[in-house]
């Protein structure tokens, strides 16, 4: 039995060396050790064995036993080891190889002109704040010193939901709706940005655009005066728009600042020689501003006695006409991907 057992070893010793994989191995655990195995079949045996024989055939045994699971574990663990370097061997990638182009898209030019304003205004100490779309006749208009019947209104042709609410015309809304929320507070320095709406559609006007309203509110013995405006203008026309424009002030109308302008840029198109353009004026019109109107001071909790300062606004989209010399503004809304491309890093390279 001894000898049986012996050989047993030798020859499973030798093929578990020689397994060529994990399968193989499995099949001779199976063969030597199993329920069914060799090893346990010589166990069976032992009942005919004396009582002398049998613990130094079952010592003998369990040795074998615990040699051979030895020798299976290593075994399994270096098939194991050869497998992964195998695949890792089979997966390898070239890293240096060239990658498919995948396509990426970009910010659309008036979100990149919102972005650089806010950037710019903020560097000023500026509060970026927003307002909602849907705005009453109260903020749109009354508060902003255009009551019901005001003939000013005629210039702002009105999608009205009903009678009270409307699609806002203008962002100067904000104006009131800050003023309200900081009552006598003061300064007052914000910027809002963002979509208007009113019925027109031709080349430079959409029935949807962009506005961005500015407004500074201070003690009337800090004198906030329309030199401040100008040279808070003049910076933001340069950056915004370009380096070398000058700015022009023409006395204007708007219901909700006394004294109003519009402000003027030379042409970009001829550098102020004049041009088609500009109408041989050699400038463009590009915001309305002035010093905020006692009544709407009043309208919105500050006492004009006491505070006073400037507001401005302009249509987003006219500014990124102008910056990117786009000729129509509804471009700007069609969503063509010719068009869109080409704005792609346009201010980094
Ligand atoms: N809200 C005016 C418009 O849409 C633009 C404007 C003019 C805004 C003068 C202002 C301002 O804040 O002071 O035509």
């Amino acid at each position: 039995m001894e000898e049986q057992i012996k050989k047993i070893k030798q020859t499973s010793e030798k093929e578990i060396a020689d397994a060529k994989d994990l399968k193989v191995l499995e099949d001779l655990r199976v063969k030597y050790l199993g329920k069914k195995g060799e090893l346990t079949a010589v166990l069976r045996g032992m009942k005919d064995l004396t009582p002398e024989q049998r613990p130094v055939i079952g010592s003998l045994v369990n040795d074998v036993r615990d040699e051979l699971e030895k020798q299976i574990k290593e075994k399994e663990a270096k098939l194991k080891e050869e497998e992964l370097n195998k695949r890792i061997e089979s997966e390898k990638i070239d890293i240096t190889l060239p990658s498919t182009k995948t396509r990426r898209g970009s910010l659309h030019p008036v979100t990149r002109i919102i972005e650089d304003m806010e950037d710019l205004f903020v560097s000023m100490g500026y509060d970026v704040v927003q307002g909602p779309e849907l705005e009453t006749d109260e903020f749109c208009f009354e508060r902003l010193n255009l009551p019901k019947g005001h003939p000013a209104r005629d210039m702002q042709d009105s999608f009205y939901i009903t009678d009270e609410y409307l699609l806002r015309t203008q962002t100067s809304a904000v104006q009131a709706r800050t003023m309200l929320a900081n009552t006598e507070k003061t300064p007052i320095r914000m910027i809002t940005c963002g979509k208007t709406y009113r019925r027109e559609d031709d080349a430079t006007h959409s029935h949807q655009f962009n506005q961005i309203e500015g407004l500074v509110i201070d003690k009337k013995e800090r004198n906030v005066s329309l030199a401040d405006l100008k040279g808070t203008l003049e910076i933001f026309v340069r950056k915004i728009i370009g380096a070398n424009l000058d700015l022009r002030f023409r006395p204007s109308y708007f219901p909700f600042t006394e004294p109003s302008y519009e402000v003027d840029v030379t042409c970009f198109k001829c550098g102020g020689k004049g041009c088609n353009l500009c109408k041989q004026t050699g400038w463009i019109e590009v915001l309305g501003a002035g010093i905020v109107h006692p009544n709407v001071l009043k309208m919105n909790g500050y006492n004009p006695d006491e505070y006073g300062g400037f507001a401005f606004g302009t249509g987003i989209d006219r500014l990124a006409m102008f910056r990117y010399g786009i000729t129509d503004m509804r471009y700007l809304y069609t969503n063509d991907v010719r068009f869109l491309n080409q704005f792609d890093r346009k201010d980094e390279e």
